[in-house]
């Protein structure tokens, strides 16, 4: 049985990508391994927990006799790396953890892989890398070939580990691949981020947050067509290569938050203008022609199907976010696994 380590399980992307491994090739053995810090939930992964092919491992990528461990243990066929810190609020007031997770963790992962006979590695990396665009230009696109030209600690750090990841093909042959995707929205996003933040606030009638003047453009891909690309990647994508990943949905911020509200039947009265991002990044912009010519991809989920589902799934998992907005989620690990 092939054997994939998905590392950052815990988090948004990571248990979409688990649940959607589970489903699509449940001939696989999928390992979830997460530090789970303040962004990785396990009460996420509690329907995979079912699952006899599904097995979580609580661990720091940055630890290398922990990722030791797990590669002792099982037989691993391939790692997909989603495990980072992803906000770039935060990289903004603390950019250390950021440069240890993002940048050291992914290279003990490439040297586990090394040393366990070259393990075929996927690194998930951002549009972010890029930079951003103008809005004045709405011809520009990010393309594979868009020189690496960072903003924020966050992306610096994301682009370093590409480099790394780059690095370690050409150096030591190692079998690597890279998506940079653009911003995904659904379900277990977690409610630091603009969508899930704005839906919270909206149904708590909290004030809705918009930066500066709320017009940049992010360009959204629902998260089940973010692990799709990811899959078609590993399994037919060429090593050594980078493949951009989005759906052609640039909206405006304010768009956004405007459709949460319509979708949750609530006023606009609770929009508010707040100081601005230092460095915000104007526009981000995926050309996707690469993916899709060389392996078949497309999305599947248009923004206004993507986005009905989006609050439909807050709307009926009001626990989900509430423990977290709670600080309550952080328990379930030592409530599970204390005894154990
Ligand atoms: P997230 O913050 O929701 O989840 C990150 C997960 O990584 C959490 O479960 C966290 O506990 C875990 N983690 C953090 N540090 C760790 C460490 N040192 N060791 C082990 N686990 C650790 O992030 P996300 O939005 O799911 O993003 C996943 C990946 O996809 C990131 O690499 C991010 O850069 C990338 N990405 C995200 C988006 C997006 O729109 N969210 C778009 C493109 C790329
Ligand atoms: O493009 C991919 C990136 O998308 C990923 O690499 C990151 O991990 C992910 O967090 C996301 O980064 P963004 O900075 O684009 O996402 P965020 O949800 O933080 O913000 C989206 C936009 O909304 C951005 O222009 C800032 C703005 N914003 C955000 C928040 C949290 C607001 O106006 N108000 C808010 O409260």
């Amino acid at each position: 049985m092939t054997t994939i380590l998905v590392t950052g399980a815990a988090g948004f992307i990571g248990a979409n990508f688990v649940y959607y491994l589970l489903k699509n090739r449940p001939a696989l053995r999928v390992i979830g391994f997460d530090a789970l810090t303040y962004a990785g939930n396990l009460e996420t992964l509690e329907a995979a927990m079912q699952n006899k092919n599904f097995r979580f491992v609580k661990g720091d990528i940055t630890d290398v006799e922990a990722v030791a461990k797990v590669f002792a243990e099982e037989k691993i066929d391939a790692v997909v790396n989603f495990a980072a810190e992803s906000h770039v609020d935060r990289s903004i007031e603390d950019p250390q953890v950021f440069l240890r997770t993002n940048i050291l963790g992914v290279q003990v992962l490439l040297d586990a892989c090394r040393a366990n006979g070259g393990v075929r590695f996927h690194q998930v990396s951002t549009d972010e890398v890029y930079g951003d665009l103008p809005l004045d230009r709405p011809d520009l696109f990010f393309t594979e070939q868009t020189p690496i030209h960072t903003s924020s600690p966050y992306s610096a750090s994301k682009a370093s580990a590409d480099l790394l990841t780059l690095a370690y093909h050409r150096t030591y042959g190692l079998p690597v691949t890279i998506s940079r995707c653009s911003n995904n929205y659904g379900p277990y996003h977690f409610p630091e981020k603009l969508i899930p933040l704005m839906i919270a606030n909206a149904l708590e009638d909290k004030s809705l947050p918009v930066y500066g003047d709320g017009l940049n453009v992010r360009d959204w891909l629902y998260v089940e067509d973010h692990c799709k690309a990811i899959l078609a990647i590993l399994e037919k994508g060429s090593v050594g290569e980078v493949y951009n990943v989005g759906g052609h949905n640039e909206r405006t911020n304010l768009d956004v938050v405007k459709t949460v509200l319509r979708l949750l039947g609530k006023g606009e009265d609770k929009i508010t203008y707040v100081r601005d991002r230092p460095g915000h990044d104007r526009r981000y912009a995926i050309d996707p022609t690469k993916i899709r010519n060389e392996l078949g991809w497309f999305p599947e989920t248009d923004f206004d199907t993507g986005m009905e589902k989006t609050v439909q799934w807050y709307l009926a998992n009001r626990p989900w976010w509430e423990h977290i907005r709670s600080g309550a989620y952080q328990e379930y690990y030592e409530k599970m696994y204390g005894n154990r």
